[in-house]
């Protein structure tokens, strides 16, 4: 399976479990390909917080494209108990998923597992032929041995 897992992160954590993710799915024998995604102007705290509040999509540096790949895990954070911005504006933009098998990851300071279910049903929409969930806390992210175990069991189950 070719992976491409794409992420938001601003100040790294989601980062951090994305390459996680990246390798524990060459560990199973998988290819991956990173693919970070930035807002168009940076988002301040403020702006980015009431964007965030009021679920409004920002604009993208760029337009992304998933290529061929038949796995998609979209990581980011979590914002004034939204998904950020950034990746609002991501799934915005996403084309129908399917032929594709898709795990949405949110970090929060907090665990925001309704949230992330949501993401999913969202993605589910677009037709993908598989989707999961995951909401984790920054600081399991932070933790090698959680981090190990999550990416782990995420990882087998996406490429089932
Ligand atoms: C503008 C802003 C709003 C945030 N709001 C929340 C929140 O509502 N709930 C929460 O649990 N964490 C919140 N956080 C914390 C982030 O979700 C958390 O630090 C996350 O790990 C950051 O991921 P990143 O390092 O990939 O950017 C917020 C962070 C920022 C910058």
């Amino acid at each position: 399976m070719h992976a491409i897992i794409a992420f938001y992160s601003r100040t790294g954590t989601s980062q951090a479990l994305a390459a996680a993710m990246s390798r524990e799915l060459e560990v199973l024998g998988h290819s991956s390909e990173a693919l970070p995604f930035e807002p168009k102007r940076r988002l301040g705290l403020v702006l980015g917080t009431l964007q965030a509040l009021f679920r409004r999509p920002a604009a993208l540096a760029e337009d992304y494209a998933l290529g061929e790949a038949d796995l998609v895990v979209l990581v980011g954070p979590v914002w004034a108990g939204n998904i950020a911005p950034p990746m609002r504006g991501f799934i915005a933009r996403l084309p129908e998923l399917q032929g594709r098998r898709v795990v949405t990851m949110l970090v929060g300071t907090w665990r925001y597992t309704r949230l992330a279910r949501n993401v999913a049903e969202q993605l589910r929409i677009l037709g993908a032929d598989w989707v999961a969930s995951r909401a984790l806390r920054s600081a399991e992210v932070k933790n090698p041995d959680k981090l190990s175990s999550v990416v782990n069991e995420v990882a087998r189950r996406a490429v089932q």
